[in-house]
């Protein structure tokens, strides 16, 4: 008979210990370890056990299979798929509740079944009625749409065998449970089991298959980080600070590039991809005030345009305070020195907060000299022309250095009806003649402290 022991597992990173510990050995978390019972008869299923035994053969001779990628019709989605389902990958979703992964999942099953593939929507989480009510409200009635309400991993690897779906979504992996293991569903060894074994299912099939996860506190997907190891791609839907507009964020892809965002609005019939991400993000015709500017940021392979506030304003009491949200606090810390000692800004005794609109977060350095500037403009009382948008990255003697990708920053701005553009000189070199806008080429950040008056 196979032995059962107990186990104390941290429910963060997977760590073991043989007796209750209060905060964990691997991930110093406090009260993370949850008593579960390792059978030493539920072997991992590894990549051999389900395809058949491989030997190593030259990188010439391996033949390309006709491995299909089949486009979901969801413009936002393929796109940061890397042009759509990849046959028998695995995609992570995470979110926190509510944010619309169901919804969405369920109009990724409508698209691929109506282009006549098969499609297995396995939900944990509610009864079939519950997701046919669902599916009527998106308009997803397709009879390629297979439904089961099912949390028992081994009935769903055989509906998987027995209907061979293009596209397999599981909602939620936190629910899936292996009966062989005594742990309760959701903690780490029946998340990591169940999605094993599920993602080789998935290799072996090749169906492609959708994994919705959790999120902690922290905002992670809950369960072992091998979870997001397993998976070919890990995306998080997010969004709680837009109201109705959610954002897809790629962290990981083996099939495309990362960093891509897909934004999506929450009607009240389901999700709709946004064309014109930068016009939502761009408070329209409101900029007359100082401390407000417009720059041109990547996101993956694509520019959005952000607007970026900043307030200075005398310090009452003591310590000013410097709060940001959106940007690197560290970052904004360093350009306010370069201010004070570049340009000679007494900031000093001003309180300071810098803010992206919309919630988005921006990281690249391309923003500095929008950020510098904002605050500039702020503290002088003398807003930046309406029509004018900013880019480059400041070093610390006050410089401005070039930014990549600047013709795909300088396009989206144009196509936007923005008439000027403040750049690094260095950029300018390279640039073809016409942009349809006019570039204000600098090197200093005194220049574009001056462009404000
Ligand atoms: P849901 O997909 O259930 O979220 P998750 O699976 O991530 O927990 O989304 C639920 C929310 O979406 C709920 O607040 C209602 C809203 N919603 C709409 O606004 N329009 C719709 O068409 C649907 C189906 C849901
Ligand atoms: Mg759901």
């Amino acid at each position: 008979m196979a032995k059962t022991s107990v186990v104390y597992v941290c429910q963060s990173c997977g760590w073991k210990s043989l007796k209750w510990v209060g905060r964990c050995g691997g991930c110093g978390e406090w009260d993370s370890t949850v008593e579960e019972y390792s059978n030493d008869s539920v072997g991992a299923t590894s990549l051999s056990a389900v395809l058949d035994r491989q030997l190593p053969t030259p990188i010439t001779e391996i033949k390309l299979q006709d491995c299909p990628c089949i486009e979901m019709g969801i413009g936002e989605f393929d796109r940061i798929l890397g042009g759509g389902l990849v046959a028998g990958s695995a995609v992570l979703i995470g979110g926190t509740p509510g944010i619309g992964k169901s919804t969405l999942l369920l109009q990724v099953c409508q698209h691929v079944s109506q282009k006549g593939y098969t499609t297995l929507y396995v939900t944990g989480e509610e009864s079939v009625a519950q997701t046919k009510l669902r599916a009527e409200r998106l308009s997803v009635l397709s009879p390629k749409l297979l439904v089961v309400s099912e949390t028992n991993l081994d009935f769903i690897l055989e509906n998987i065998h027995n209907t061979h779906p293009t596209l397999v979504v599981i909602d939620s992996i936190q629910m899936i449970y292996k009966p062989q293991l005594e742990s309760s569903p959701g903690t780490v060894a029946q998340v990591r089991q169940c999605a094993n074994e599920l993602i080789f299912t998935a290799k072996s099939t090749g169906s492609a298959i959708f994994l919705v996860g959790h999120v902690t506190k922290q905002g992670i997907i809950a369960g072992p980080k091998v979870l997001e190891h397993m998976a070919d791609t890990v995306l998080y839907f997010e969004g709680e600070k837009f109201q109705c507009y959610r954002i897809l964020r790629v962290v990981k892809n083996r099939f495309g590039s990362t960093d891509e965002i897909g934004i999506f609005e929450m009607r009240k019939n389901g999700l709709h991809p946004v064309d014109n991400p930068s016009e939502i993000f761009i408070s329209q015709g409101m900029r007359v005030s100082a401390g407000s500017t417009i720059i041109p940021c990547m996101e993956g392979t694509r520019a959005l345009l952000v607007e970026i506030q900043a307030l200075a304003t005398k310090a009452t009491f003591g310590m000013p305070e410097r709060k940001v949200s959106g940007v690197d606090y560290n970052r904004v810390s360093m350009l306010l020195a370069i201010l004070e000692k570049r340009i000679g800004l007494k900031l000093g005794g001003q309180d300071i907060f810098v803010n992206i609109v919309g919630g988005v977060h921006v990281y690249e350095p391309a923003a500095d000299l929008g950020i510098a500037m904002t605050i500039a403009s702020s503290f002088k009382e003398k807003p930046i022309p309406p029509d004018m948008v900013v880019i480059g990255e400041v070093g610390l003697g006050g410089e401005v250095r070039s930014v990549n990708q600047i013709e795909i920053r300088l396009k989206e701005a144009q196509r936007l009806g923005f008439k000027r553009a403040v750049i690094p000189k260095d950029n300018a070199k390279g640039l073809g003649k016409d942009f349809g806008i006019e570039l204000i080429e600098i090197c200093y950040l005194s220049e574009a402290v001056e462009i404000i008056g």
